[in-house]
C-alpha cells in the first residue's frame, strides 16, 4: 500500500508545472513501480479535474500500471517494424502458450508482459525487453525461452 503522505508530496512537487498530469504519473510510477489508485482523488482535487478525467488520461497511456508488476517484466514491441515482421501472432502465441495475457503478471507473481512501442531495435525485429536486457530477432522458440526464463 502506497502512504497517502507520499503520495501528497509527489502530487505538491509537481503541480506547479505546465500539464502537470504526465509528469505526476511518471514520479509515482518510478516510486512505487505503479500509479496507486488512491493518487486519483488527490491528483483530480490537486488539479481541479474529475476523477474520471484523471482515470482518463492515465488509462489512455499504456506506459502506466495500475499495480505493481512481477519480479520480471517481459515488455514485447508491438510497435510498426515489429509488427511487420510478425511481432502480434508471436506475441499471441506466446502469451496463449504460458497463459498469461498483455498486462497480466503470472499468478506467482513472477512476470508482468507488458506492449513497448519500438526498442530501437526496428533492424533486427521481433524485438523485447526483459529487465533492461534486450533481445531481439526473436522467434517462437526464443520468446517462449524468454517467458520461460523470466518465470523460473
Ligand atoms: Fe519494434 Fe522498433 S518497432 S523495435
Amino acid at each position: 500500500e502506497a502512504p497517502t503522505a507520499r503520495i501528497e508530496e509527489i502530487i505538491a512537487e509537481h503541480r506547479h508545472l505546465e500539464g502537470p498530469m504526465l509528469p505526476i504519473f511518471h514520479a509515482l510510477q518510478e516510486e512505487f513501480d505503479h500509479v496507486p489508485e488512491a493518487a486519483l482523488a488527490p491528483i483530480a482535487d490537486a488539479l481541479n479535474l474529475t476523477r474520471a478525467e484523471v482515470h482518463g488520461v492515465m488509462s489512455f497511456y499504456h506506459d502506466f500500471r495500475k499495480a505493481p508488476p512481477g519480479r520480471h517484466v517481459v515488455k514485447i514491441c508491438r510497435a510498426e517494424a515489429c509488427q511487420s515482421m510478425g511481432s502480434e501472432a508471436l506475441a499471441a502465441r506466446a502469451l496463449e502458450k504460458a497463459g498469461l495475457d498483455w498486462h497480466a503478471t503470472s499468478p506467482d507473481g513472477r512476470v508482468t508482459v507488458e506492449p513497448v512501442y519500438c526498442l530501437g531495435l526496428c533492424a533486427c525485429a521481433p524485438a523485447a525487453m526483459v529487465g533492461d536486457k534486450l533481445h531481439a530477432r526473436l522467434n517462437e522458440a526464443r520468446l517462449d525461452k524468454i517467458l520461460a526464463e523470466a518465470r523460473s
